[in-house]
């Protein structure tokens, strides 16, 4: 069956929401959390909050980092196998300009020689599994061509890939053509991303992409959290008052008004509901 990953979404799907989630609703095989990245040196304490067990109550949690240098590498990896995780995520799928134009998340896209030297790095961590999340590009749908090779050569337990490139932020064509020459040469497990909003979006995808190893769900799940029941055989989601029913209506009218401005701005002032409720 294929698996159902939650998106890891910057400023909405951070510890709070995933272990709401996660009581709530189940059915997701992992959350991803959001890029911990490295800035002037240091980490960001809010990254290592989110990261911390003692702040995660999901079964299965990967944390992702962002990186364009080896050495930074090293630091995020390090700081993962010291709070006790053995998957880590790495993301070349940012659009973020301020971001991309240092070579990080799909700015690294256009330069395999870095994505080289990047990759080269895993070796040195035999205990940690690694994952990719990615796009097709950054400038032009046909980048990852010279990246995929790539990233065969390397154990990873899987690639997720947003068909789009990182000019396009999170709107405009998938490219699907590039998109089915890009599972052919996959040689790892592939996972899709990209405007799930329906059980029938899911299915549609499944039906299209028999041999995808998953979907994963970003917008979609904020919008309607049920809708990894999908995953579980039938594909009908609850109607989204029934679980709720379960939490304080404090905790589930956070929730709710979280998930429903997911995709008109930041949700950051919503957080201190979670914590008081
Ligand atoms: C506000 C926002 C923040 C995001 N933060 C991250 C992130 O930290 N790491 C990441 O890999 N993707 C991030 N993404 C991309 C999503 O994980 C996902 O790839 C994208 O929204 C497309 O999937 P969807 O159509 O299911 O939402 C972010 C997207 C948005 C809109």
């Amino acid at each position: 069956m294929m698996k159902l990953y939650a998106s890891p979404l910057q400023g909405f799907t951070e510890a709070p929401w995933r272990n709401i989630h996660h009581e709530l609703f189940g059915g997701i095989d992992a959350y991803y959390t959001p890029f911990v990245r490295v800035e002037k040196g240091e980490f960001r304490n809010k990254d290592i909050r989110d990261i911390e067990k003692e702040n995660n109550k999901v079964t299965c949690l990967i944390p992702q980092l962002i990186a364009s240098t080896p050495a930074e590498l090293e630091k995020l990896v390090g700081l993962f196998l010291e709070r006790g995780y053995r998957e880590a995520d790495i993301n070349m799928g940012c659009p973020f300009p301020l971001l991309t134009m240092r070579h990080k998340g799909s700015g690294i896209l256009p330069y395999p020689s870095e994505v080289k030297v990047l990759l080269n790095e895993l070796a040195h961590y035999p205990e940690m599994k690694f994952s990719v999340k990615m796009r097709l590009g950054w400038e032009y749908y046909d980048e990852w061509r010279q990246v995929l090779p790539l990233l065969n050569a390397v154990p990873l337990t899987r690639i997720i890939l947003h068909p789009r490139i990182g000019r396009q932020q999170y709107k405009g064509m998938v490219y699907k053509k590039e998109l089915r020459l890009f599972a052919e040469m996959c040689q790892h497990p592939l996972v899709y991303n990209g405007d799930l909003h329906t059980p029938d979006d899911i299915r549609r995808i499944e039906e299209e992409y028999p041999d995808l190893d998953g979907v994963m769900i970003g917008r979609g799940l904020l919008a309607n959290p049920a809708l990894d029941r999908v995953g579980q055989g039938h594909y009908c989601p609850l109607p989204p008052s029934e679980p709720y029913v379960r939490v304080s209506p404090h905790t589930a009218q956070a929730f709710q008004s979280l998930c429903s401005c997911a995709e008109t701005g930041s949700s950051y002032f919503l957080f201190p509901l979670f914590f008081t409720g």
